[in-house]
């Protein structure tokens, strides 16, 4: 059935690659990125800004990174298709094996928001914690700590280890290591939602399935939730912004935790051209394209009108960390011929019906499945910044679709 369908997604590719359109989109949160080849895309989100009736975005739009460009005028392009619903709080990530794309989870009804990460060499998808809201839009969400698997290969779910997991947690960031070990960084706690120790890390071992904690050593930074996460080739991560509890400004929005040292070590690094930083903003997607780092999209925290919410874009160069606004691609290598194809991208309309059976667990998780063909792809993180914030009375409670709203 799930084989069908995807025939169906391959046929969809070649109708809609050449019907990208410019465009200047809108601000958004919460939404969802990923890096397929040299195109940088960006699923739904939240925007008071919407050109639909629902705050929730079923857009798709793509960045054409094979280029070079400058943050004033950047190169969007919008797919002509939507996701089925609106989304926002989900997770993109590409399956290595057969070049699809999956959402999961996020805001769309009775479903997880969590924060995930794929293993390139195994297929296997992780996501851990989250919240899930029994009744959409009440305030009785439960926070949660299981750790589940999803195999992109046998299209099974499985449930990690419980053994010294972490306390439930939400708006947190998960990097993998190329050692197989899934660095947890910052976010919140317990339905309390109390900020958690920052320079203590929560490591998951995927090889071994367990679990375990390091306190980090340098800096005592600044605990933050709700930021960005980054791992660079020598597998430093990098992390940015975010806020202290629900709007306290971080001081120091960038730092790096060096995973090469035992114990793993923070440090903040010297920034230059702080006139072309970024504001105070959260729920951003932040994506390592080469040497640079992307920052997209998010809220400024400081502002509380709505409407002044921009389409944020800064680019920091991580060579330096220095903050540019134009982006200078490296000269495409000499590949061989035949490796270098289109990345198409396709919407396709498996949406629940089909992944409800996948699984483990009756809760109601939500996959697309987002066709691509030909990808020699590097995902170099998938850029976490998931979960779910607890705007109580706040305008958030907007983001929270009534059964009315999801679009399809
Ligand atoms: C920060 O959040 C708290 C709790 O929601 C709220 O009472 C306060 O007004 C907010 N402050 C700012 C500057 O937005
Ligand atoms: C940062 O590094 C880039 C690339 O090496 C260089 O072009 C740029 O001038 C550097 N910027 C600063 C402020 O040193
Ligand atoms: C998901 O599946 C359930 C039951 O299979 C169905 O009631 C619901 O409408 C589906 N939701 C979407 C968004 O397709
Ligand atoms: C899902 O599983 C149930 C049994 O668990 C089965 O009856 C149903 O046909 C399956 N649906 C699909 C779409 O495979
Ligand atoms: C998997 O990711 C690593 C970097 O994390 C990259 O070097 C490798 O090429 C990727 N493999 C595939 C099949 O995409």
């Amino acid at each position: 059935m799930i084989i069908n369908n995807l025939n169906q997604i391959l046929l969809l590719i070649i109708l809609l690659i050449e019907i990208g359109q410019s465009l200047a989109p809108v601000e958004r949160s919460a939404h969802s990125s990923v890096l397929v080849d040299k195109k940088l895309f960006f699923f739904g989100g939240h925007s008071d800004h919407s050109l639909k009736k629902s705050v929730i975005l079923d857009q798709i739009i793509y960045l054409d990174v094979s280029k070079p460009f400058n943050t004033a005028n950047p190169p969007f392009e919008e797919i002509s298709k939507t996701i089925p619903f609106g989304s926002s709080f989900a997770t993109a990530f590409l399956s290595p094996q057969k070049n699809i794309i999956y959402l999961f989870g996020g805001i769309v009804k009775d479903e997880k928001r969590n924060n995930g990460v794929i293993n390139n060499k195994t297929g296997k998808f992780y996501v851990f914690g989250g919240a899930i809201d029994p009744e959409t839009g009440s305030q009785n969400i439960i926070i949660l700590n299981d750790m589940n698997i999803f195999d992109t290969i046998s299209l099974t779910w499985s449930k990690g280890s419980s053994i010294y997991a972490p306390l439930p947690r939400v708006d947190f960031t998960t990097t993998l290591l190329s050692n197989g070990i899934i660095v947890f960084i910052g976010g919140r706690e317990t339905n309390n939602l109390v900020d958690v120790d920052i320079n203590q890390l929560v490591l998951y071992d995927t090889t071994i399935d367990k679990w375990s904690s390091m306190m980090a050593r340098g800096v005592i930074l600044e605990n933050r939730n709700a930021h960005s996460a980054v791992l660079t080739p020598d597998e430093r991560i990098i992390i940015f912004g975010g806020c202290k509890g629900y709007n306290e400004t971080i001081l120091n929005q960038l730092a790096v935790l060096n995973t090469k040292t035992y114990p793993y070590e923070w440090s903040i690094p010297q920034v230059s051209a702080l006139n072309s930083a970024p504001p105070l903003i959260y729920f951003h997607s932040a994506t390592l394209i080469e040497n640079y780092m992307f920052i997209n999209f998010g809220q400024n925290y400081e502002l509380k009108n709505p409407e002044l919410q921009k389409p944020f874009f800064y680019i920091l160069d991580i060579r330096n960390f220095t903050w540019v606004t134009q982006f200078e691609p490296e000269q495409p290598e000499q590949l061989p011929v035949t490796t270098n194809s289109v990345t198409p991208i396709a919407t396709a309309t498996i949406t629940n019906t089909s992944l409800t059976n996948l699984t483990a667990e009756k809760s109601g998780q939500i996959g697309i499945i987002l066709g691509a063909v030909g990808l020699s792809v590097v995902i170099i993180t998938v850029a976490g910044f998931l979960g779910y914030k607890f705007y109580k009375k706040q305008k958030y409670n907007r983001a929270i679709p009534t059964a009315g709203e999801i679009q399809s």
